[in-house]
């Protein structure tokens, strides 16, 4: 019911500031009097940059045990339980769901970079209906109940921009006239393999092509103010949602990168679909992108004062 999402919806931006707290513990505890820092035990996983630290681990078993006394019941899909399992096999069922990545952000985390944070999304029948994101260096929160709204604090709205028309580049999507320049994102994400068409390859090619527009125009400046890697699936989305960041593009993410920011993205009024766009983005049905799909392109908030309507995803 609407009262039980509620409830949902409050418990978890609570705990993820919780949780947040435990990682900012961690921090201190690596801090020495000089003001060095001690670099956090890590554990390679599938390579040298896919990395957990003990952090992880704790955060999410305080996350996983607050959400099975509360609601026991419920499915529980958390970055590092998952990726402890034998079963490399994951899908996204119609029980109700609770998808949480204790830090995303882990390599910022490492190395002291603030952009790391608490991850929490609730799905029902396969779409993330309550997200909550918590960074706590900045102590801010973004959270979204499907329905009701997306929120920065939990009081103040995310809404729709001015509109941002976009075009299709053969490599990435681009911004066909982002009123005075506009913010791209895209991440390195995990995946090393050099291969060509693949995600490293895209990746390379999409930021030639970003940098070739910041450049732009006889040395005047293109329609790309600035390209950004933050390190953070999470966050990017919640960046796009606030309006901070203008498009975000990724291939690789895991379930537990996105869900929240998703949820909190489309209640914001962002566009997310997949990473393959469609070949006309004014007149082109536009596709919607399932939880799971691993590829991604969010696009932010738009429809503004002047009349102009974002597009949906269908
Ligand atoms: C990673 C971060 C990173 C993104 C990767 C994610 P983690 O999550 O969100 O920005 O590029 O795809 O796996 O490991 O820091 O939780």
């Amino acid at each position: 019911t609407d009262d039980e999402l509620k409830e949902i919806y409050t418990f978890a931006l609570g705990l993820s500031r919780r949780a947040g707290k435990i990682l900012l513990d961690g921090i201190e505890k690596r801090t020495g009097e000089q003001g060095g820092w001690e670099a956090d035990e890590q554990v390679e996983k599938m390579n040298a940059v896919d990395i957990v630290t003990q952090t992880d681990l704790d955060v999410e078993a305080f996350v996983k045990d607050e959400i099975v006394k509360r609601y026991p019941s419920h499915k529980f899909i958390g970055e590092e339980t998952y990726s402890a399992g034998s079963s490399k096999e994951y899908l996204i069922t119609d029980e109700p769901t609770w998808c949480v990545d204790p830090l995303d952000g882990t390599v910022n985390y490492t190395h002291l970079f603030p952009m790391f944070c608490v991850s929490i999304a609730f799905i029902l029948n396969g779409n993330p209906v309550v997200g909550a994101i918590y960074q706590p260096i900045l102590d801010t929160t973004y959270s979204a109940l499907t329905g009701s709204g997306a929120w920065q604090n939990d009081n103040h709205p995310m809404k729709p921009r001015q509109a941002l028309p976009f075009i299709n580049s053969p490599k990435a999507p681009l911004p066909a006239k982002a009123p005075k320049g506009c913010i791209f994102s895209c991440e390195w994400g995990k995946d090393r393999r050099d291969t060509e068409g693949g995600n490293m390859w895209k990746k390379v090619n999409s930021f030639v092509n970003m940098a070739a527009e910041i450049g732009g125009r006889g040395g005047k400046g293109g329609m790309v103010h600035g390209v950004r890697c933050l390190g953070s699936a999470t966050l990017d989305l919640a960046y796009v949602a606030s309006g901070a960041f203008d498009i975000w593009w990724e291939g690789g993410c895991w379930e537990w990168d996105v869900a929240a920011g998703i949820c909190i993205l489309r209640e914001a009024g962002g566009l997310i679909t997949t990473a393959n766009p469609p070949a006309n983005w004014d007149t082109d049905p536009i596709p919607n992108v399932k939880l799971g799909s691993r590829l991604y392109l969010a696009i932010r908030p738009a429809g503004d004062s002047q009349g102009e309507t974002g597009r949906q995803a269908q």
